[in-house]
């Protein structure tokens, strides 16, 4: 086998994609759930998984899968082991990037933002681990989300919210 030839080989972006969504909401977190409970619906095994991208202590990126358990209409919530490498990482540059792939849906999201240990979480406990397990819980503030989407005409859009004096501002990129 030449992995080389089958890189070559291998289908990307095979559609068919939800129609262009022009719609451009106040904030990006009802965006984001109309988006994900499109992908649920339709054929996105575990939509919830997410790259969690972090910064190590020697300033080199780090990432791994992650699964949001939360959100509210602030921030998005993960929890991890309270000894993790990314624990280590949080404490040390709270800037995190998540990233989603849909691909059913030919869509991403991205999000830069930062990741605080939180343990404010009385209103979303029901869908934590951490409020009856030794986790730690962290809540992740964006300031910009990107929203990208296939087109079934070949191409893509790019919609991004952008937090500008504690208000959402979106563009068409
Ligand atoms: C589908 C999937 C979901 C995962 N969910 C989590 C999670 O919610 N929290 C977590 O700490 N690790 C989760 N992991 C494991 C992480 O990817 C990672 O291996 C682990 O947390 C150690 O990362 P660290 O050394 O950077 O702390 C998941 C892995 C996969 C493949």
């Amino acid at each position: 086998m030449d992995i080389n030839e089958v890189l070559k080989a291998t289908e990307i972006m095979t559609g068919p994609f939800p129609e262009l969504d022009k719609k451009e909401h106040n904030n990006p977190f009802s965006h984001f759930s109309q988006w994900y409970v499109h992908a649920l619906k339709n054929g996105t095994a575990e939509p919830n998984s997410m790259v969690l991208s972090t910064i190590t202590q020697n300033n080199t990126p780090d990432s791994r899968v992650v699964l949001l358990k939360a959100m509210d209409d602030e921030a998005l919530y993960f929890e991890t082991g309270r000894f993790r490498e990314k624990v280590i990482q949080l404490t040390h540059n709270s800037s995190v990037a998540l990233n989603f792939y849909w691909r059913e849906q030919g869509r991403q999201v991205r999000l830069k933002g930062t990741a605080e240990l939180t343990t404010d979480i009385s209103h979303i406990a029901d869908n934590l681990d951490a409020a009856v397990r030794d986790l730690n819980a962290y809540k992740t503030v964006p300031l910009e989300v990107e929203f990208y989407q296939a087109l079934n005409e070949g191409g893509y859009a790019r919609l991004l919210y952008k937090l500008t004096d504690g208000k959402w501002e979106c563009n068409w990129l």
